[in-house]
């Protein structure tokens, strides 16, 4: 049987953390699906849509990676789409008990068998967050690197609009 997991975050941007675990996901499941999540506690530098166009450009040679966006409740958007894994990414024991407290109350809302699964981030990325990557190109540090080179350019392009 076809198995799908799905992979959420606010992906604003997607950096090359995100895309290592994505990478290794694509080749335990039958298709992983990149969930974009909107979070309202956050201010965004990418808009919803902005950041679905970037992760399908960055992820458009990935043959099983599909892209969606969702609103509201994690569980919900799972339950709707039957999907059978929820990925996390860990970095450092510090996201643990966030991780776990989410999983667990997720677990008690899902209506089928629904496995969290947690894959350790690959530690050339272990410190970086998707707002420090933001702080730190705003204030004209390097992020080459740490974000897929796609990224980096709409980032400049996003900055320069701005102006
Ligand atoms: N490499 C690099 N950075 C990583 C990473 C990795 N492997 N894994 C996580 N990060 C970063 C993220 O970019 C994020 O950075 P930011 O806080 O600066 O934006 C940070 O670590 C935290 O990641 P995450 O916990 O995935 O936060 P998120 O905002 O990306 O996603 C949701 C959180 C969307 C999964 C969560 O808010 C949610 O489920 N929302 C739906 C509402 C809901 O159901 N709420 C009840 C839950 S019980």
């Amino acid at each position: 049987m076809k198995k799908t997991a799905l992979y959420v975050g606010s992906f604003d941007p997607i950096t090359n953390g995100h895309l290592d675990i994505i990478k290794r996901a694509s080749v335990c499941y039958d298709e992983v699906v990149v969930g974009i999540a909107m979070n309202s506690k956050k201010n965004h530098f990418f808009t919803f849509e902005e950041r679905k166009e970037i992760m399908e450009e960055i992820l458009a040679d990935f043959e099983n990676v599909k892209v969606d966006m969702f609103t509201g409740l994690l569980a919900d958007y799972v339950n709707e789409n039957k999907f059978d894994f929820v990925i996390r990414g860990l970095r450092a024991t510090m996201d643990f008990e966030y991780e776990i407290q989410m999983a667990q109350m997720n677990a008690r809302l899902y209506k089928h068998d629904v496995e969290t699964v947690f894959l350790m981030t690959n530690p050339k990325y272990s410190f970086i967050s998707s707002s420090l990557i933001k702080e730190v190109y705003s204030l004209g540090g390097d992020i080459k690197g740490l974000v897929p080179d796609g990224v980096l350019k709409h980032m400049e392009k996003k900055k320069i609009g701005e102006e």
